[in-house]
């Protein structure tokens, strides 16, 4: 419990400082004396501390004089008064200033511990308590789980769950507002940490200098207006997790010294001389590419080698679109909550257009859009019109997700072979008007009309989407066997069919 515990011990009484140095420090505590009041209010100043231990008896300033300088300080630690027996009166002076307990002289041992213990217990708790308040500023009014059944996040389950009881670094990436802080978060609250701190940095708009300092901590007078020691996040973190929110922000100069300690995981305050060590998780997150930042040089190669020891990449909303009708009832029951409209629900029309959309700003507009119909409706049911333009507007597809195979893929053929799907669903869908098809595509009738004589379309084409389906199929496997052949077949019939799937629910 003492094991690591830095501590003040201020008398005047050179054998008294002996004797608390030497029982102490078999404790394992850090330990700094002070032979007077002034020297122990500037030390106290100069560090930081868990708790101090201090002499009321002292020529020149006093133990209450230096209790309340103490007191006064930022992150003030705990002080434990060392009195001699039977004066009371200092005692509740003491008491009255702020002290945390006292001692009284000639003491016992186990007295002395006892009292430390103490108060090192409730500096920690106190400065955990920082922490959680921040971390629980930060999360209201949001969801602290993340929702999905998609495979692809359920792939990011699977890695987050496999991950968190270690400690090694985790940079998770993707688009602004898929979750990526949410999943750092959990990668915290599903490791052994869970009960320490999770600090996040945002290294944003800071000059390096002060990003160091918030970083790193400084000693008293390490620059201007540095008038006393300040712990730095990482020290704040010990034990816990550290959070580096967009980590591609962080300066070059400062990547260096970040370098060092996720190598070390030791670094020093700004001007200061000791080394201190730490225990922490890292946890880094970027919404840019960071392999083209190194190719660029402006982020480093070695440290992005280092943050990239479990890469989770969140998928972009479009790519997971079969989550939507979840995210959306789940913010719906947060937002009715909040609004005090219980058992909202959308209209199947209005869950279709949301489905259909493409969401660049990801979960996080999907949150906003549902906020906003939650806010405005008047009826239990919400329907297209409480959905944004914006969202009905869009694009009623995109290009299915695939991954490129290794040995890439027949750009051309499959090109070719979306022309001719397009071509043969917009005939359909003007009942085999060209004119009409040419509009619904935006191309002049002309070019629509040299495309169907190019890929040998029936002017008339069937009118179910399966005889398209059928037609489509027959052409790509009628046409170029080359060597990809046997490879490119299933994966355009896959290409094809999520296209499909795109076009129908757009019908
Ligand atoms: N899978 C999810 N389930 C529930 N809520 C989610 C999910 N993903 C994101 N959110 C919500 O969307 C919002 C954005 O999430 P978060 O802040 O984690 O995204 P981000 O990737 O860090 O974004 P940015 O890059 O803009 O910082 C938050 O309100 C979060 O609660
Ligand atoms: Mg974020």
């Amino acid at each position: 419990m003492l094991n690591g515990a830095s501590l003040l011990v201020v008398d005047d009484e050179a054998i008294m400082r002996e004797i608390l140095h030497s029982l102490l420090e078999r404790q394992g505590c850090r330990i700094r004396l002070a032979a007077s009041g002034q020297e122990g209010v500037e030390q106290a100043r100069a560090g930081t501390f868990d708790a101090v231990l201090l002499d009321v008896m002292m020529p020149g300033k006093d133990g209450l004089a230096v209790l309340e300088e103490i007191r006064g300080l930022d992150d003030a630690p705990p002080v434990i008064m060392i009195t001699a027996f039977g004066t009371s009166k200092n005692t509740r002076e003491a008491f009255k200033r702020g002290a945390f307990d006292f001692i009284e002289k000639p003491f016992k041992n186990d007295d002395v511990l006892l009292v430390v213990r103490n108060a090192v217990a409730q500096q920690r708790l106190m400065s955990e308590n920082r922490v959680l308040r921040q971390n629980l500023r930060a999360q209201a009014g949001r969801f602290s789980d993340i929702i999905g059944h998609s495979p692809r996040i359920r792939s990011v389950f699977e890695i987050i769950a496999q991950a968190s009881p270690s400690r090694a670094t985790i940079l998770v990436s993707g688009e602004s507002g898929t979750g990526k802080e949410l999943v750092a978060r959990a990668v915290h609250a599903n490791s052994p940490r869970a009960g320490r701190p999770f600090v996040t940095v945002n290294s944003g708009s800071l000059p390096p200098d002060l990003l160091e300092s918030n970083l790193f901590g400084h000693v008293k007078g390490a620059f201007t207006g540095a008038v006393s020691a300040k712990k730095g996040l990482f020290e704040m973190a010990d034990n816990g997790s550290i959070f580096f929110d967009e980590i591609g922000t962080v300066p070059l100069e400062t990547q260096a010294k970040l370098l060092r300690v996720i190598q070390e995981r030791e670094f020093r305050r700004l001007g200061g001389l000791d080394t201190i060590k730490v225990d922490v998780r890292i946890i880094a997150a970027t919404n840019v590419d960071l392999q083209q930042m190194v190719e660029d040089g402006s982020f480093r190669e070695d440290l992005y080698y280092r943050l990239h020891v479990i890469a989770i990449d969140l998928p972009p909303l479009r790519e997971r679109l079969e989550d939507v009708p979840l995210l959306a009832r789940s913010f719906l029951t947060k937002y009715g909550k909040e609004n005090n409209k219980p058992d909202l629900e959308l209209t199947p029309d209005a869950m279709q257009l949301l489905e259909a959309y493409h969401w660049p700003g990801n979960v996080r507009e999907l949150e906003n859009v549902i906020e906003r119909a939650a806010v405005l409706t008047v009826k239990r049911q919400i329907g297209p019109e409480l959905v944004p333009d914006v969202v009905k507007a869009s694009p009623s597809f995109q290009l299915p997700h695939f991954d490129m195979p290794p040995d890439g893929i027949p750009f051309r053929k499959i090109i070719d072979d979306m022309e001719v799907r397009l071509i043969v669903r917009a005939l359909e869908a003007a009942g085999g008007v060209q004119k009409r098809a040419a509009e619904l595509l935006r191309v002049k009738p002309t070019t629509l009309n040299e495309m169907i004589k190019r890929h040998g379309i029936r002017a008339r084409a069937s009118r179910t989407g399966a005889a398209a389906s059928a037609r489509v199929r027959a052409a790509a496997g009628s046409t170029d066997p080359g060597p990809a052949g046997s490879r490119s077949a299933p994966l355009m019939s896959d290409l094809v069919e999520a296209f499909d799937r795109r076009l129908s629910r757009a019908d």
